[in-house]
């Protein structure tokens, strides 16, 4: 079970993407998007109508770029999933936080996410577990319902909100699982850049502490532009960012990705990146479960 690992592409600032091919090439069984799948432009929204309309281009841009159509049709096509998640450009723009805004500027940006990639589905929460023969794969929504650290750094439902939280603990505690449990996350959990699990210390440590023992458990992440691994907390987490984006100062190309290959007995981590200190390929024993 192959799976694949993008999130942070911006069309506005590489087109084309040819990345979307080299993953097409590693045949995939999944793609998983963390998010940042688009860019707005304007990060200062105040109204759903206008939000919608810049949200709504940005994915027909996006899902029209050949090498992307290309990777999804193929998917499609080998009845492949693609699951996907939101972050902040994908949503009310850089740094926003749903729960800092009223309903329907919020609503606005998830019902566009949702007519980009499941349109059979219609409202509701997009935080879900999907199943993939031996893995589990968590889906967490890490922006309708936070607010600012600011504000919720010491509230233990903090990121998820109680619902999403009380639906993940129970995944954990389900005496019906697979063998492994993979955590989406858009944002990371350990600190690299401003906006990790890290900055609100009350649901971090809830967090660690659901998942520390748990063997085949993993976080993923996205968001920072870097591939990267980390296992301070005790809580394995594979960070894997800009699959299309030029580098901020030199406007370097970066094409990182991740493919995760899962087996009886453990998973293969190949993360791919044009910078040599972020290449990473390991595996993780299931009997040994900790980072190489
Ligand atoms: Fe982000």
């Amino acid at each position: 079970m192959k799976l694949a690992v993008a999130s942070c592409a911006k069309l506005q600032d590489t087109n084309p993407q040819p990345v979307w091919a080299e993953i097409q090439a590693r045949r995939p069984d999944v793609l998983l998007l963390l998010g940042d799948n688009i860019y707005l432009s304007h990060d200062n929204h105040d109204e759903p109508a206008g939000l919608t309309a810049e949200l709504q281009a940005l994915y027909a841009a996006q899902f029209a770029e050949p090498n992307f159509a290309a990777l999804l049709a193929d998917l499609r096509a080998r009845n492949c999933p693609v699951l996907a998640i939101y972050d902040d450009h994908d949503f009310l723009g850089n740094n926003r936080y749903g729960g800092d805004y009223g309903p329907a500027l919020r609503q606005a940006a998830r019902d566009a996410f949702i007519r980009a990639f499941a349109p059979a589905q219609t409202g509701g929460d997009v935080y879900h577990l999907h199943h993939l023969g031996p893995i589990d794969i968590a889906i967490l929504d890490e922006r309708f319902y936070r607010r600012s650290p600011a504000v919720s750094s010491t509230d233990r439902d903090a990121i998820l909100g109680g619902t999403q939280w009380a639906w993940l603990e129970q995944i954990v505690h389900s005496p019906h699982q697979a063998r492994y449990l993979v955590i989406a996350s858009s944002t990371t959990l350990h600190t690299f850049g401003d906006e990790s699990w890290e900055q609100y210390p009350a649901a971090f440590h809830r967090l660690v502490d659901l998942l520390h023992g748990r063997e085949g458990a993993l976080v993923l992440s996205g968001d920072v532009h870097r591939n990267a691994v980390y296992d301070d907390s005790g809580v394995i987490e594979i960070v894997t960012s800009a699959v299309a984006r030029k580098g901020l100062i030199f406007g370097a190309r970066r094409k990182n990705y991740g493919l995760l290959t899962f087996d009886d007995a453990k998973v293969n981590v190949d993360l791919q990146s044009l910078k040599s200190g972020s290449r990473f390929n390991f595996d993780i024993p299931l009997n040994h479960w900790e980072l190489p």
